[in-house]
Formats: C-alpha cells, sequence, structure tokens
C-alpha cells in the first residue's frame, strides 16, 4: 500500500452562519460545498477562481483554522481534528499559511528579529541569542532580504509591501513545513514586485522541497506560478472544484466552460493557444449567491453550452476524462 499523501480533503463543507437583519432567520454562505483534494509531499497545487468562491475558506481550513461543517481533512491519513495533541503539534508545524495581507500579518511592535526568532525558540530549533541571530540571518539571506544586518531590526512599516511579504515567508519556512498554503500572496504587492516574490517561492520549493498550495484569483499568475513549478491546477467555483488536472493540460486544453472563460479573458503569448481561443460569452456576468447557489450545475445560469433539463436539474459529477484531467460538465462527460 502507497503512503496516505501529505493532505487529504474528503467531501468538504464549511457554511458560515449569517442573519438577515437583526431578528430575520439564519441562513448559511456555503463557502466550500463538497469539495476532494489531495495534496502531495513536494508538489504544487494552484487553486484558481473568481472572489468569493472559497478559496481562503478551503485554504484556512487546510491550515487548520477553521473546523468542518462535514467531512474531512486528513493529514498523513489522519483526522486533524482527531489527532493526538502530540500530533496535532506536528501538524501544526508542518502546514503553515502566507496570507494575502502583508501589512496585517506582522505585528507592528516587533522587530523583524523577534517576529523571526519566536517560531525557532517556539519550536526549539534555536535557543541561544546567536543561534537566533544566525538563524535568522540564514532565512533573511533566502528570502532576499540582504545583507540581513540592514533588516534584523527594521520594524514592519519600515519595508515596502513586498519585503514585508519575504518576512512573512521567511517565517512560514522557519519552521520547515511540509506545505505551504499561500493564500493570494501577491495580490496586496506592488505589481513591480510581483513576479519576484513568485520567483522566490518557487525557489525555495526547489531548495527545501516544501509542497505549495497556491491560491490566486488571477489566471496570469496561475501560469506564471504553473510554467515554472509544474504541479497541478484546480478550478474552483462556488464552493466546488469544476476542473482539475496537471497545470500545462489545463492551461492548452480547458475542458469546462468556467475554466475557458478564465483564461479567455487573459491575454496568451503562445500563439498556439491564442489560435485554438475563442472568446465565450457568458450568460450572465453576475455570480450566484453561495447562500443559494443555482441547482443542478452550479455554472448553468451563465453557461452559454448549458443542456436544458440536464444542467439545470443534475449536478455533474468531478469525472476523469482523460489521464489526471478530471471535469465536472455534463457536455465534457457526455461525450
Ligand atoms: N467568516 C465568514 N462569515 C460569513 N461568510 C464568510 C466568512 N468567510 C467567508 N465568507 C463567505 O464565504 C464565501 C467564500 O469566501 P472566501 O473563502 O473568502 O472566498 P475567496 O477566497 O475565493 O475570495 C464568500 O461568499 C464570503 O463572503
Ligand atoms: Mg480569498
Amino acid at each position: 500500500m502507497s503512503a496516505p499523501p501529505l493532505i487529504e480533503v474528503r467531501n468538504l463543507r464549511i457554511y458560515f452562519p449569517i442573519r438577515k437583519g437583526f431578528l430575520g432567520p439564519v441562513q448559511y454562505v456555503k463557502a466550500v460545498d463538497g469539495v476532494n483534494l489531495r495534496l502531495y509531499d513536494g508538489s504544487v497545487l494552484t487553486l484558481l477562481g473568481e472572489s468569493g468562491c472559497g478559496k481562503t475558506t478551503l485554504g484556512k481550513t487546510i491550515a487548520g483554522l477553521y473546523r468542518p461543517t462535514a467531512g474531512e481533512v486528513l493529514f498523513r491519513g489522519k483526522n486533524i481534528w482527531r489527532l493526538s495533541s502530540s500530533e496535532f503539534m506536528i501538524y501544526r508545524r508542518s502546514v503553515q499559511i502566507v496570507h494575502q495581507d502583508p501589512y496585517a500579518a506582522l505585528n507592528p511592535t516587533k522587530t523583524v528579529f523577534t517576529i523571526l526568532a519566536t517560531p525557532l525558540k517556539r519550536w526549539g530549533i534555536a535557543r541561544t541569542r546567536s543561534e537566533l541571530v544566525e538563524r535568522v540571518s540564514k532565512l533573511l539571506e533566502l528570502v532576499g532580504l540582504t545583507p540581513p544586518e540592514d533588516f534584523l531590526y527594521k520594524y514592519p512599516h519600515q519595508l515596502s509591501g513586498g519585503q514585508r511579504q519575504r518576512v512573512v515567508i521567511a517565517r512560514a519556512i522557519s519552521v520547515n513545513p511540509k506545505l505551504i498554503v499561500a493564500d493570494e500572496p501577491i495580490t496586496m504587492i506592488d505589481v513591480s514586485l510581483r513576479l519576484g516574490i513568485l520567483d522566490l517561492m518557487l525557489e525555495l520549493r526547489e531548495k527545501m522541497g516544501t509542497a505549495y498550495l497556491f491560491i490566486t484569483h488571477d489566471f496570469g499568475a496561475a501560469r506564471y506560478f504553473s510554467a515554472k513549478g509544474g504541479g497541478r491546477i484546480a478550478v474552483m467555483y462556488l464552493g466546488k472544484i469544476v476542473e482539475i488536472g496537471p497545470a500545462e493540460e489545463i492551461i492548452k486544453n480547458p475542458m469546462h466552460p468556467y475554466t475557458q472563460t478564465l483564461i479567455s479573458a487573459v491575454p496568451v503569448p503562445d500563439p498556439e493557444i491564442s489560435r485554438k481561443k475563442k472568446p465565450i460569452q457568458l450568460r450572465s456576468l453576475d455570480i450566484p449567491s453561495p447562500v443559494n447557489p443555482p441547482k443542478g450545475c452550479r455554472f448553468h445560469d451563465r453557461c452559454p453550452f448549458y443542456i436544458e433539463g440536464l444542467c439545470d436539474k443534475e449536478e455533474p459529477p468531478l469525472t476523469e476524462v482523460k489521464p489526471l484531467h478530471e471535469v465536472a460538465c455534463w457536455r465534457v462527460i457526455k461525450r
């Protein structure tokens, strides 16, 4: 039997209760609504989808920050919410999250040294002052903040957004995690500094073999990251994965109409893809509410190819249509 994946997500649902008005009925935002995923050691999975489709919720749940409404998250085959406290500590250390906002992620009253020394002390990786300075300097070098002496005793407000995100990444890798959940790590960073951060993450993966769940709403970023990092792309729509497969395959041969929409909205430098690419006219530009997602296929009321009586009635299952390429679309499955 092969070893269990690093992380496995099974039939995961995360519902947030909300109330309309002060005394209104409680409703549920179905942020994640039946997701299955496997993340393997050293692998890259890019999670792509429009804002509000549930990417952050899924990422936070994988990092153990939300408890599932239903379904489970397994770490090396074990449900993370049923681990012993020592196993939970190992899991916590193994999965680190880099949030979207590097301004909110760092305590403004602490120096870079203190910020990076804290997890090292907590996990017993370094203890004495000189060990800590040495380790923290090494981390700063790894994330391109050199010479380290220029950064050790700076406060977050003295750094640019890109530099702050480098500190956040240094903190994530400081404990040698197995997985980094990088939630839109470049969205709030100056455009000119974005590729540098993506390159840094890819370089660290080469050096350390860390697996990534790279979350983005931007197809251009997904393409850049996977062109260099390989791996798989999963496309999410209204709480569900609608297409998943090897990155190159998804970019060259997207099969779900929603994936095709995302891709056709972005200029493609590769003429081979541009030629094949036909713009897709959505029937509606509005994203439906995750409180009452459409029946059948959740994309049917925007989809130009929907089949009446099928797509609006029955939900298409995520189905392998080519090796490792899975799509949840009746048109594709029924071919
Ligand atoms: N704590 C929360 N309480 C209520 N609704 C939430 C909460 N967090 C997220 N949501 C809702 O869940 C849906 C998915 O959000 P999110 O996971 O942040 O999506 P994404 O990261 O793809 O933009 C959205 O409709 C959002 O408004
Ligand atoms: Mg988000």
